[in-house]
């Protein structure tokens, strides 16, 4: 097992990655002082694989729980959901001490967080991530929130976890494309923060591809060390924290004009990030065998590195971008790449240049 800590004074936390996890939740909940009882909040899909597990350690440790299931996907993160989860948090006479468990992927992390953030104006919670995107991403950092029709994350808050336990046996049943996706956002760390990652996950993706344990768990626990040294640097994002969002301006931009249908979240940052290469080398001097290189290992982890646009959705595409809650101003800022390892936000782009970079010839990668 690798342990990370996030150093956040008194909101500190650790985030422990290996295999077989799963059954010390309980022992490593027992460490954290909270109260006896607790909810378990998962989905469709996730429960029935892992609740039962979960619900046994924490038994053997003393603690009662409840379960509360939501349904599978992005629909969950919605103000429905959270009212029918504080409902049922009412029903079973939760109190200030009680605390929450998130066991599941993004969507159970941000709602399950967000319910916790407010629900007697705020209970301890726990992160149990499993899939990929959540363990090295979503479930560090403390942003909870939910979706409403006018955008994603439109409503939140910061509410960092007591602890998050990142069993990498979960992994194992995450669909190839769920595991694909999240790999975007593990390249992204390479990119923003660590030449040495990059060159890395060049020589090891097919290691990370057959999800061989040793390598997922160095991966896994890195990625975490990463996010949350940024995190420690700015925790609600007025400054630094904003290189995470490498990628993410024409990766958000993208999934709200396919209505958040046609792209999982790591597929339309894919795009962005090799998009977002593309204005780098013009803007910041990126070396054009970098963007290739980047280019390529997107490409080799099975993700979509450009999209053909028509003239009507190139329009719709700027518009999303900027509505973008990242705009201030008026403006839509970048976050791009000097080189790779190292990056800037709050570069300014002519809207010439981005559109260059959307439009560029298909790949000519095998
Ligand atoms: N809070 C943050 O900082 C932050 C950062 C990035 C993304 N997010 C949010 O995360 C969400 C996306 O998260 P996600 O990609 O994990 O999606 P998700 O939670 O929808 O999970 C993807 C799918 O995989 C299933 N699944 C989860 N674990 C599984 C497992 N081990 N085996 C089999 N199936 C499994 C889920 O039921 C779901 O169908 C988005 O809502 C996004 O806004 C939040
Ligand atoms: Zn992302």
């Amino acid at each position: 097992m690798r342990i990370v800590n996030v150093p956040l004074g008194q909101r500190s936390y650790a985030i422990k990655t290996g295999s077989g996890l799963l059954g010390r939740l309980g022992h490593e909940c027992a460490r954290l002082q909270l109260g006896k009882r607790c909810a378990v909040f998962s989905d469709r899909n996730v429960a029935p694989r892992f609740a039962k597990a979960v619900r046994r350690s924490l038994a053997n440790s003393g603690f009662e729980s409840v379960l509360i299931t939501v349904s599978a996907g992005e629909t969950a993160k919605s103000l429905k959901s959270v009212q029918t989860c504080y409902d049922q948090l009412a029903a079973h006479r939760f109190e200030r001490k009680s605390f929450v468990v998130a066991l599941g992927g993004g969507v159970v992390g941000d709602l399950a967080g967000f319910v916790a953030a407010t629900y007697l104006r705020g209970v301890p919670f726990v992160q149990v991530p499993t899939t990929l995107l959540a363990q090295v991403d979503s479930s560090v950092g403390g942003k909870v929130g939910v979706n409403l029709k006018a955008g994603k994350n439109l409503v939140g808050a910061f509410h960092q976890p007591k602890l998050v336990l990142c069993d990498l046996d979960t992994l194992r049943t995450l669909p190839a494309r769920e595991f694909r996706a999240g790999l975007a956002e593990v390249i992204k760390y390479g990119i923003i923060y660590d030449a040495a990652l990059f060159r890395r996950l060049e020589r090891d993706l097919p290691k990370l591809l057959r999800r061989e344990p040793k390598i997922l768990e160095a991966i896994v626990a890195h990625c975490c060390e990463i996010k949350g040294e940024v995190v420690a640097q700015d925790e609600t994002e007025s400054g630094r924290r904003a290189i995470l969002n490498f990628g993410h301006t024409i990766g958000h931009a993208l999934e709200a004009i396919s209505n958040y249908g046609k792209y999982l979240h790591g597929e339309a940052i894919s795009v962005g990030q090799v998009a977002a290469a593309e204005i780098s080398a013009k803007v910041l001097g990126l070396p054009t065998r970098d963007v290739e290189r980047i280019r390529k290992l997107f490409h080799r982890a099975g993700l979509p590195t450009k999209v053909l646009l028509n003239k009507v959705q190139r329009e719709k595409l700027f518009a999303a971008m900027r509505l973008d809650k990242k705009v201030s101003g008026g403006e839509i800022k970048f976050v791009l790449a000097k080189k790779i390892g190292c990056v800037e936000f709050s570069c300014r782009v002519p809207p010439a240049v981005i559109a260059l970079a959307l439009d560029f010839r298909p790949s000519t990668l095998d």
